[in-house]
């Protein structure tokens, strides 16, 4: 599984840190939309799904949440608790997001436009994709 944590430059400073993305660089993949899930109510879970065509990096900007990566033969289960690391998953992977603490933040990095006709939103259907391969 080509998941994987990257860790991100973080300029520590008394005035507070800084960190930064840079597409191509510090990731794998030109940015073509970025998105933020907040707001997430105790207990939910978002992005229940795998994407055929886009590659994304998630970072907790804010809080914490665990990412949870499939291939359709192995789990994998990545938290993600601070603003100076996020994780790359490319293509052709379920992924869902879950255990959101109050006031997190996920931002979401992706290579492609929205485009409802990328997803795979029905998890047999993702593992009959796979078995395609
Ligand atoms: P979805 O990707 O299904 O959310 P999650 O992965 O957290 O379950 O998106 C939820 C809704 O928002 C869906 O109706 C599509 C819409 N949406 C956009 O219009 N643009 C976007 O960039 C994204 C990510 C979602």
């Amino acid at each position: 599984m080509n998941v994987k944590i990257i860790d991100l430059p973080k300029h520590e400073d008394p005035r507070g840190n800084l960190s930064f993305i840079e597409e191509e660089n510090h990731i794998p993949f030109k940015i073509e939309r970025i998105y933020w899930i907040y707001d997430v109510p105790g207990g939910q879970i978002r992005g229940g799904h795998a994407f055929k065509e886009q590659n994304e990096f998630i970072v907790a900007l804010s809080g914490s949440f665990d990412v949870i990566v499939d291939d359709g033969k192995e789990k994998r289960t990545y938290s993600l608790n601070r603003s100076y690391y996020g994780l790359y998953i490319p293509n052709g992977l379920w992924r869902s997001m879950e255990n959101f603490s109050t006031n997190s933040v996920a931002l979401v990095l992706s290579s492609t436009d929205y485009n409802e006709s990328d997803y795979i939103r029905n998890y047999e259907d993702f593992l009959i994709s796979k078995d395609e391969r």
